[in-house]
């Protein structure tokens, strides 16, 4: 498999996808299952186009969505995971903050990924072992030393709340000593920014496979560490915590979530 070839495709069918959702006639929101949780008719139309094309470039690879039909990737070692639009309640409000997220997993491995925000014509890549990059340039995480000096990004689990309490509340541990907190309401640009060094540090106390899995690959080749809260690997099977950051930032992390005892509610 020539992943630098399958990049150049990828890359086009993702730039494609953006000039779909940058041209809205208008928006049609839907509600999904949960609290807050909708999905747009660009959801579904960008959904169907990354099912259609990319299963063309790379055959017998099967593609997951967020917004698909549920797939039988069992008898597959390739498998993109893809979230049409990550950051639905951003493209609602017209927020400009939302991207096309595209991972390829070999054997459950993130091998090669796409994230691009459309709207600020940013497009993030990487491939295994062949670092990352932005719009061309490489990118490598920050070197901001501790937690007290950085800028921390979080996402809330806005569509269930189950983690509220505990979220707000480690929040306002670590803001007492964190530079600021952002909250995105987009995890693949949030692992992006950690890959380009815009922020230290992430937490988030739910994702899903297609939120993670090409933002994961795109800042563990910019030099960033991921786990779940307990510094268990990130499966990209099911929901799950992450944190993730530089390597000093991400331990110290790490640290904190083990001396609070304060993960393993969710885990
Ligand atoms: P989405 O925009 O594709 O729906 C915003 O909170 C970020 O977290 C987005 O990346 C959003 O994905 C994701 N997200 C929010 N709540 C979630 C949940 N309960 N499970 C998984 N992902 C969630
Ligand atoms: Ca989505």
């Amino acid at each position: 498999m020539n992943l630098e070839k399958l990049l150049v495709d990828v890359k086009e069918i993702a730039y494609n996808a953006g000039e779909l959702i940058k041209n809205p006639q208008t928006i049609e929101v839907f509600s999904k299952s949960g609290k807050h949780n909708y999905v747009t008719q660009m959801d579904k139309k960008i959904s169907d186009y990354l099912l259609s094309q990319l299963p063309l470039i790379l055959p017998g690879s099967v593609v997951l969505s967020e917004e698909g039909e549920d797939r039988n990737t069992a008898d597959t070692s390739l498998v993109w995971i893809v979230d049409p639009i990550d950051g639905t309640t951003n493209y609602m409000y017209h927020f400009r903050l939302s991207a096309i997220s595209i991972a390829l997993m070999k054997d459950g491995k993130a091998v090669l990924a796409v994230v691009y925000n459309p709207f600020i014509n940013e497009m993030y890549w990487a491939a295994k072992d062949a670092g990352a990059y932005l719009n061309g340039e490489t990118i490598n995480v920050g070197n901001d030393e501790s937690i007290n000096h950085t800028l921390v990004l979080a996402e809330t689990d806005p569509y269930s709340n189950r983690a509220s309490n505990h979220t707000f509340l480690w929040l306002n541990q670590l803001f007492q000593s964190c530079i600021d907190i952002r909250i995105t309401g987009s995890a693949a640009l949030d692992f992006c920014y950690i890959a380009a060094g815009r922020a230290g540090a992430f937490l988030t106390p739910q994702l899903d496979p297609w939120d993670m899995a090409a933002g994961y690959l795109i800042m563990a080749e910019a030099g960033g560490i991921a786990t779940h809260f307990d510094g268990s690997p990130l499966l990209f099977s099911g929901s799950e915590t992450a944190i993730a950051g530089n390597p000093q930032i991400y331990h110290e992390l790490l640290d904190f979530f083990n001396k609070e005892s304060l993960a393993i509610i969710l885990m």
